[in-house]
């Protein structure tokens, strides 16, 4: 005869296949229903970006399990839930996103816009709803792209700003709202009011991911994001060679001052291969990010190489997991989108239910 508790008590010998961690300590478990030989099993998955494989290999171990337990009949039925840590207060800045994703690199041009564009459109292809907050107020990038917007950001009755809807996401840029060729001069506090605003004062809604590219540097915007926010984790963008992989190891400590979990890193620009002839020619050097991420102790993600087609949608305002969704780049950019979002769930679960402290800059 099964009963409740010899489900709970079997289902705690079984491990989720992504995360390989027990699914009641990682509350991957919600409830059962037990009548007679039947069982009805619920689950949450704690991430769209769950593989499918992953889902199908959790169900056979749990009807395996429980049918070895004495179970007749299995029923499992399993709904995304994005995990989240909870609000830091009830007068956080932040209302709506559940997890905020950095997107941060030592250097400039080594193509943190590109990653976060690109990852941010693979989240929202996994069926999460998602944001992209342009973080990079002295240089914003994402206007141009993204290209035209289907909704351009305006005005709400309640004085909040509606975000503008590229490509399905929600997207908030000072470019929005400065002239394309305007320097824009910010000084610390101007920063941090400005980001307080775009994180405040915008009506994000409930997302499960706020996507933040952020500008180069560990400067006043890493740093009052971290104050203002928490934020779940941090993908590393470099380029393999060294000049950029020492700015990287400076942004990273910088991180870890303020709390910030690095999620991995990803090496853009890995190489080349000339479509004419095949010819495969590391320009940058290669395996930079790869070494770094063993000797950080961190994930490695993946690496991008140089194609004209993610250079040509950035400028053309159509990222290659939209113009290009099935080709091999545009795969590597939805594989980065569900180790972050695997990563982010992980940190969460892992982490007993309390709310996240915010940096406090001495
Ligand atoms: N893998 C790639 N293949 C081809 N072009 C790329 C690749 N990654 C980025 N680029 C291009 O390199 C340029 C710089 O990229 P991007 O703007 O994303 O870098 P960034 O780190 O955000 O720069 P900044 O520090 O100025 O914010 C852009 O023109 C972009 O389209
Ligand atoms: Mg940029």
């Amino acid at each position: 005869m099964i009963t409740e508790a010899k489900v709970r008590d079997t289902l705690a010998q079984v491990n989720d296949p992504a995360f390989e961690h027990d699914i009641m300590s990682w509350r991957i478990f919600k409830s059962c229903e037990v009548s007679g030989d039947d069982v009805l099993v619920k689950l949450e998955i704690p991430t769209h970006a769950y593989p499918d494989a992953a889902k199908r290999e959790l169900h056979s171990r749990v009807e395996t399990a429980l049918k070895g337990a004495g179970a007749k009949r299995v029923t499992v039925m399993m709904e995304v839930v994005t995990a989240h840590l909870p609000a830091p207060s009830d007068k956080a800045v932040l209302k709506g996103p559940k997890n905020v994703i950095a997107v941060a690199a030592g250097k400039g041009g080594v193509g943190k816009s590109t990653v976060a564009v690109n990852l941010a459109l693979a989240l929202s292809r996994t069926g999460a709803k998602v944001g992209l907050l342009d973080a990079d107020v002295f240089g914003p990038s994402i206007p141009t792209m993204l290209g035209p917007p289907e909704r351009p950001p305006s005005a709400a009755e309640n004085q909040r700003i509606v975000p503008a809807q590229h490509h399905g996401i929600k997207v908030i840029s000072v470019g929005f709202f400065v002239d394309k060729d305007e320097a824009v001069v910010w000084r610390g506090p101007m920063v941090h009011r400005l980001l307080q605003q775009f994180l405040g004062d915008v009506d994000w809604g409930e997302l499960d991911y706020l996507v933040c590219d952020l500008p180069p540097g560990t400067g006043d915007v890493q740093l009052s994001l971290s104050q203002l926010i928490p934020i779940a984790g941090a993908v590393m963008v470099t380029t393999p060679q060294e000049v950029s992989i020492v700015d990287v190891v400076k942004g990273i400590a910088m991180f870890e001052k303020v709390e910030i979990p690095i999620l991995g890193i990803v090496e853009n620009m890995s190489y080349y291969v000339c479509p004419a002839c095949g010819h495969h020619d590391e320009i940058f050097s290669h395996g930079g990010g790869k070494r770094l991420a063993q000797e950080v102790g961190t994930k490695f993600m993946g690496e991008i190489p140089i194609d004209t087609r993610i250079r040509f949608g950035g400028d053309a305002g159509v990222p290659i997991v939209v113009s290009a969704p099935d080709s091999e780049n545009a795969r590597r950019f939805t594989d980065l989108a569900q180790k972050a979002a695997l990563a982010v769930a992980a940190n969460v679960l892992s982490k007993p239910k309390r709310s996240p402290r915010l940096a406090v800059i001495k």
